[in-house]
């Protein structure tokens, strides 16, 4: 996976039998030890180790609640009872795996909008980022099928809304709600497929997530001062430094993603999730679950007819749209300059879209009613013109700041205004690469 030609010597008998027959610890150490990284990452480069290993956690803990849970509408809800209450460490099953699943989302939004702040996603890393983006899509559809298993109120109403937009859809809408739910409302042929989804999607995403290392091992790391790597000093080898930088990140994170499981185990999730399913009784508020709310507060801003376009048609094209801008994003932004800390302009931008996010989150869990409609409309307008307007727009007329001529010079500068300092290279290991 590694470019380049490789500095793999093997040294025992074991591995030069293996390097001639089936190049794997070739392969491990070109891509895991001597890989070039940037000598400047922070830690906010940790976060695709962190979802690496998350994934694995979800499937992991995922395949053995399988063990025990019963996808029927009859059983469903006391099966995940008897997990929590009768199958050994079952309660710390179902909690890694539900919280897994919320801290999955809460590492996958840094990992963008470290991309977005950073201009990761400018040429030559278009394809790394629409890989993420699908990765991203299917991990959607994943947590969305995986809410529905339980069979509690929630997940019985939030899948009847849900699937409920696809009928919106001209022509098509109604069949593909059908083939979705396997009948005419959701129903144990429902519960059915969502399981037999819930458990595939997890190992596509493991598919898709070799192309993009496989991608990024290509192009190589972008860095924070978004300057391409120019000669061997502004790199250091992954292993010892970016293994041990990735470790310390994952290890905070899973004390956070710990203290939720072990203290606040259901804080994520709704109560009414308790309650099983009854499609005679709907509950006050249907909410999805929060990594959803933003996209959820977009859906229902549209209340108004839009020409030929009915609001509920208009409502679930702006939510899909909303995930198709980030698709188009490497197209979208004209600048030159790839990283925030040169551009002003686009730094304040992107602060106030972050906060644009976390309003339309938080409008998506109030009642779609009175001045909160007035306001996810107006969010909902900020959030498109950051794509449409600020990112092509602001690349043309915006001065960004004097760029350093390499990644050394930018570290070396800022080292000197810490009183530190290294010469040139001190940290690039000698088996890197240029
Ligand atoms: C299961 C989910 C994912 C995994 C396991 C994953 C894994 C990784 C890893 C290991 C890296 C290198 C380390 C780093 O830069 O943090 C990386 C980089 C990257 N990822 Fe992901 N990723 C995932 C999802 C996404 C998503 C959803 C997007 C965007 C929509 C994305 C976009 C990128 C980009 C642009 C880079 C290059 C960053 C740079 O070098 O500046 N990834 N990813």
């Amino acid at each position: 996976m590694s470019e380049g030609h490789s500095t793999y010597t093997p040294k025992t008998g074991i591995e030069r039998w293996f390097d001639a027959r089936m190049p794997l610890p070739r392969m491990v150490y070109d891509s895991f030890i001597a890989y070039p990284v940037p000598r400047n990452l922070n830690y906010a480069w940790t976060f695709g180790g962190i979802l690496a290993i998350m994934l694995v956690a979800q499937i992991l803990t995922g395949i053995v609640l399988a063990m025990h849970y019963t996808a029927d509408t009859n059983l469903a809800f006391n099966s995940v009872e008897k997990i929590m209450r009768d199958v050994n460490s079952g309660w710390l099953l179902r909690y890694l795996h539900s919280n897994g699943a919320s801290f999955f989302f809460v590492a996958v939004y840094i990992h963008i909008f470290r991309g977005l702040y950073y201009g990761s996603y400018k040429a030559p890393r278009e394809l790394l980022w629409i890989l993420g983006c699908i990765i991203y899509l299917l991990m959607m559809a994943t947590g969305f099928m995986g809410y529905v298993l339980p069979w509690g109120q929630m997940s019985f109403w939030g899948a009847t809304v849900i699937t409920g937009f696809f009928s919106a859809i001209p022509l098509v809408g109604d069949w593909i709600q059908q083939l979705l739910l396997g009948g005419f409302a959701v129903d144990n042929p429902t519960l059915n497929r969502f399981f037999a989804l819930h458990y595939l999607l997890p190992f596509m995403i493991a598919g898709v997530v070799v192309l993009h290392v496989w991608a990024l091992h290509v192009v190589g790391q972008s860095n924070p001062t978004g300057i391409e790597v120019k000669s061997k000093t502004d790199t250091v080898a992954f292993t010892p430094y970016a293994t041990i930088k990735d470790a310390f990140g994952m290890i905070v994170f899973l004390f956070f993603f710990a203290y939720f499981v072990f203290y606040l185990p259901n804080f994520l999730g709704h109560p009414d999730n308790y309650t099983v399913a009854n499609p005679l009784k709907t509950p006050a508020h249907i909410v999805p679950e929060w990594y959803f709310l933003p996209f959820y507060a977009i859906l229902r801003a549209i209340t108004f007819n839009i020409g030929p376009i009915n609001s509920k048609l208009g409502g679930v094209l702006c939510m899909f749209g909303a995930i198709v801008m980030l698709f188009l994003v490497p197209w979208l932004d004209t600048s030159k300059v790839r990283s925030a800390v040169y551009r002003p302009w686009y730094k304040l931008f992107f602060w106030l879209f972050a906060a644009d996010a976390v309003l339309l989150g938080w409008l998506g869990s109030q009642p779609a009613e009175g001045s909160f409609v007035f306001m996810a409309q107006m969010a909902t307008l900020f959030y498109f013109a950051f794509f449409l307007v600020v990112l092509p727009v602001l690349g043309l007329i915006e001065t960004p700041r004097r760029l350093p001529n390499s990644i050394t010079e930018a570290v070396l500068e800022k080292n000197k205004g810490a009183g530190g300092g290294h010469p040139a290279g001190a940290n690039a290991a000698p088996e890197t690469k240029g």
